[in-house]
């Protein structure tokens, strides 16, 4: 896995009754921190609100009962659906907003009628509707030396390694093979997906795990089907909360996507981050506030961050100028051992408002698990690109940032989901945006 957190070093410490805070430039800032009974009544708040159980309930009802989530797909948008409900009931004014995605392709490779789990190319050609039933033909490397006359009408099952993945399926199409199934020269938990660069073809190609490539050489016959979905929509989920009697007020952003990628049924990455984001509209909903609180589930970010930027740029110039921060949360309740570490990643690696807020939130809940570092990959990124204070919680090793090794397959199911992380998450992102949303009391003397 391509994970690589870049280490910045800042690490929270509580210097003599102060908060020590890294500013951007470096230097250090000490924040007097407040008398002990004040910051107990004060974090206790949001903190003991904050109902682990209830959130697990909604990754549960999203990776179990509805399953993966997939861009385009009738569960996404079953999965909108269930989030809006779930929103209404916490007096949010909900909207939805679709838009359009690239076209798809999905892949069903199947031996005897069982289904061997495959990922079809980027630029490959889709099957017939009833997809290509053809005999195997064992085209070793995919060189041009590989192929004989019999490989002519076939289906080439090709070993992963030498040649790009474009030349082989360009080299089996040239001998006349009817398909290319590449399979994985290392062993892994999800598919290979090949990359032909750009470059379409005119016979399908997909790809599939080393052992059951391996398996496939001693069968004599596969049924090949790549489908294409065109015209599909996404959508994100909208819930917003004004304050009343402020014109224009500032805007906060508590956002995840509830997208997945195909097979995974997505516990952790995002049904975790998506269960925080209702959590904390439902306890906050009685909260008086002085700023616009903007609850938002993104469609589509497994396909490269789609929903985040449609909205980003359908933002007025007035809305982005009152746009204070973004809370993006990606991956919060992971129990794999190692993820000890609340990264706070923004995507320039600076101390930011979503930084410094969650900062003192961590200390004033007792929590010393926050480490701020640079990351992007989520939906965070249109945020900043767009000049708004914004930072995604994830949990990971520390020193490595490395994440669960189930991240992206089939077993990111709720067996694998941490109540402890979820609930430490959920405390410090909503202590963090409580303080900073809600309503001062005025004294009655000024
Ligand atoms: N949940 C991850 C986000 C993530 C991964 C954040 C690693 C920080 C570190 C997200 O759903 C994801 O998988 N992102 C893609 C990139 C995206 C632009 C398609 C990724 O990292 O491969
Ligand atoms: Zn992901």
């Amino acid at each position: 896995m391509k994970r690589k957190m870049m280490i910045l070093g800042l690490a929270l410490s509580i210097i003599a009754g102060g908060v020590f805070i890294p500013s951007a430039d470096g230097m250090a800032n000490t924040v007097q921190a407040a008398p002990e009974t004040a910051i107990a009544k004060d974090a206790g708040k949001i903190g003991k609100k904050f109902n682990e159980n209830r959130a697990y309930q909604t990754i549960y009802h999203l990776s179990e009962t509805i399953g993966p989530r997939v861009t385009g797909t009738a569960e996404e948008k079953k999965s909108g659906q269930f989030i809006a409900k779930q929103m209404k009931k916490s007096k949010l004014k909900v909207s939805t907003q679709t838009f359009s995605i690239p076209d798809r392709l999905e892949g069903i490779l199947t031996v005897h009628g069982d289904e061997i789990s495959s990922r079809p190319a980027a630029g490959s050609a889709p099957t017939a509707e009833e997809g290509l039933t053809a005999p195997l033909y064992d085209a070793g490397l995919g060189l041009p030396g590989d192929f004989t006359k019999e490989a002519k009408g076939k289906i080439a099952v090709i070993l992963r390694g030498e040649l790009t993945f474009y030349e082989k399926a360009k080299n089996a199409a040239e001998a006349g093979a009817a398909g290319v199934i590449i399979y994985n020269h290392i062993d892994g938990l999800v598919p290979l997906t090949p990359n032909l660069g750009g470059n379409k073809t005119d016979i399908p190609v997909v790809g599939i795990k080393k052992d059951d490539g391996e398996k496939l050489l001693s069968e004599q016959e596969a049924t090949l089907k790549v489908k294409a979905f065109k015209n599909q929509t996404s959508q994100n989920v909208i819930g917003v909360r004004k304050p009343k009697g402020i014109k224009n007020p500032d805007i906060v952003y508590v956002t995840s996507h509830y997208d997945s990628v195909p097979d995974a049924p997505g516990a952790n990455d995002n049904a975790s981050g998506t269960s925080v984001v209702l959590e904390l509209a439902r306890i906050m909903k009685n909260i008086p506030a002085d700023k616009e609180i903007r609850f938002i589930t993104f469609g589509a970010e497994e396909i490269g961050l789609v929903g985040s930027r449609y909205y980003i740029s359908h933002l007025s110039e007035q809305e982005i100028k009152r746009s204070a921060a973004n809370f993006n949360l990606d991956m919060v309740a992971t129990n794999w051992e190692n993820a000890s570490q609340l990264y706070i990643n923004t995507p320039d690696g600076s101390a930011n408002l979503v930084w410094q807020l969650s900062q003192t939130a961590a200390a004033k809940l007792g929590k010393d698990v926050l480490y701020l570092s640079q990351g992007g990959s989520s939906d965070h990124v249109p945020f900043n690109e767009a000049g708004i204070d914004s930072a995604n919680f994830i949990w990971g090793e520390p020193g490595t940032g490395a994440l669960e090794p189930w991240y992206h397959t089939p077993f990111d199911t709720i067996e694998h989901i941490s109540k402890d992380r979820l609930k430490t998450a959920g405390q410090i992102a909503g202590t963090a945006i409580y303080d900073h949303i809600k309503k001062e009391k005025t004294s009655g003397l000024q």
